[in-house]
């Protein structure tokens, strides 16, 4: 591919949608080669707005919005970092042959939505996943669950990301309010939950695969070393990489997301979540960009996740490849407020091989992530202490 320069007439333009810390990454690598950044995000002074060429701040859902933007901007790439957008302007702009959309617009369309890409992997690649319905109202859901999903089990909008709207439902008494909850609090309202069975799992990965092209110019697939971690609330709290785990566990969990991954094409990289359970692999969902637990790759690869991604995206080559294991933890902030500041850098720091993110964001809200705290050492667990151990000695307070 030719690549121009940034702020040039000849400039290769990439459009973020969504400009949050993921972005902000994408965005540095992008501009290590040159490419010309615009960040898009629904609130002024988001993470990666803060440090591309230009930035627009509008409701990404809202089609006429989007389209104009678009028509404005001109991108030679579009590379969505969240899943609320207004995907059939991107089908449109594909179609025309107007601009890339990464990994692919259909892609996008069918990992926005749970039931778009739970319906393509259980029914038509007949991949296991957790045994699941769809509920349009309160009757459908109750009679899904007795008749056969049972309890507990997990009730999430069909639209939703980082646990929003989600409930681990215990008892019968309890589904009505995760109804309720997932009903009116998904990011976008598509009038239908995904209610499923509880996956009885030993630990859950993101396998980061990738679609990229060769030396020959054809698409391959390759894969990062499993990323194990611990979820709380349907967020992710701490990850480490390399998860252990049987061959036999690991074959199969490559195996699941090629099968995915060329399903949906395209080039780039994607966040596969799988549930393991001794030698058996479930899907659980998947991520067509980098994924928050993948922060990780930062201090264990020497491509991380948004290296490869971007390396994908200009059709370079690409290594995975493992140098060190390695853990991230987050820093979530415990209070709300637009005048705050960090303390407890130092200290963190002063942990062996931490590194430590702040993401810039211009507000703390409760359980939101402000960063990330990353380190690595010669096992796992020494890294995953060591990880947890400076997020904990970061403060968030108000002025
Ligand atoms: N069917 C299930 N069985 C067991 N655990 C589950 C199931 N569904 C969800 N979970 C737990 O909840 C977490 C979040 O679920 P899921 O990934 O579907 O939601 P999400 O809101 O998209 O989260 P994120 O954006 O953080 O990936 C999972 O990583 C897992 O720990
Ligand atoms: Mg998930």
């Amino acid at each position: 591919m030719k690549l121009g320069s940034a702020l040039t007439h000849s400039a290769t333009k990439a459009m973020l949608l969504g400009s949050g810390e993921l972005g902000k990454e994408i965005t540095i690598c992008l501009q290590r080669y040159g490419v010309e950044v615009i960040a898009v995000d629904r609130y002024p002074n988001a993470p990666a707005q803060q440090i591309a060429h230009r930035c627009h701040v509008i409701t990404m859902t809202d089609a006429e919005e989007l389209r104009k933007i678009i028509d404005l901007e001109m991108p030679d790439i579009i590379i969505p970092e969240i899943e609320a957008i207004a995907t059939n302007v991107l089908a449109e702009i594909e179609a025309n042959g107007l601009c890339r959309v990464i990994p692919n617009a259909r892609a996008i369309q069918l990992t926005m939505n749970r039931e778009g890409i739970r319906t393509l992997v259980a029914e038509t690649l007949q991949i296991p996943t957790s045994k699941y319905a769809f509920a349009e109202n309160y009757g459908q859901l109750k009679k899904a669950v007795d008749d056969g999903i049972g309890y507990p089990c997990f009730v999430k909008p069909t639209m939703s990301s980082s646990g929003k709207g989600q409930t681990r439902v215990k008892k019968p008494e309890q589904l009505e309010e995760a109804w309720n909850y997932a009903r009116f609090s998904g990011r976008v309202d598509t009038g239908k939950v995904i209610v499923e069975s509880k996956v009885d799992f030993d630990f859950e990965i993101t396998l980061l695969t990738i679609r990229a092209l060769d030396v020959t110019g054809q698409i391959q697939t390759y894969f990062c070393e499993p990323i194990g971690h611990v979820q709380e609330n349907g967020d992710y709290r701490e990850s480490w990489q390399p998860q252990a785990m049987t061959q036999s566990a690991l074959q199969t969990a490559q195996e699941i997301a090629k099968k995915v991954t060329d399903a949906l094409g395209g080039v780039g990289l994607f966040g596969v979540e799988l549930f393991i359970q001794g030698d058996n692999v479930w899907f659980c969902e998947l991520s067509p960009r980098p994924h928050d637990t993948g922060m990780v790759t930062m201090v264990t690869q020497r491509q991380n996740e948004f290296e490869l991604h971007v390396r994908a995206i200009l059709g370079l080559p690409i290594d995975p490849s493992l140098q060190k294991h390695g853990a991230s933890a987050v820093i979530l902030s415990d209070i709300k407020s637009k005048e705050f500041y960090y303390t407890g850098l130092n200290q963190a720091l002063s942990v062996p091989d931490s590194e430590i993110r702040l993401f810039g964001k211009p507000e703390a809200l409760v359980n939101r992530r402000m960063g990330v705290a990353l380190a690595s050492a010669e096992t796992v667990e020494k890294a995953r202490n060591r990880a947890t151990k400076a997020a904990a000695l970061m403060g968030i307070h108000s002025e």
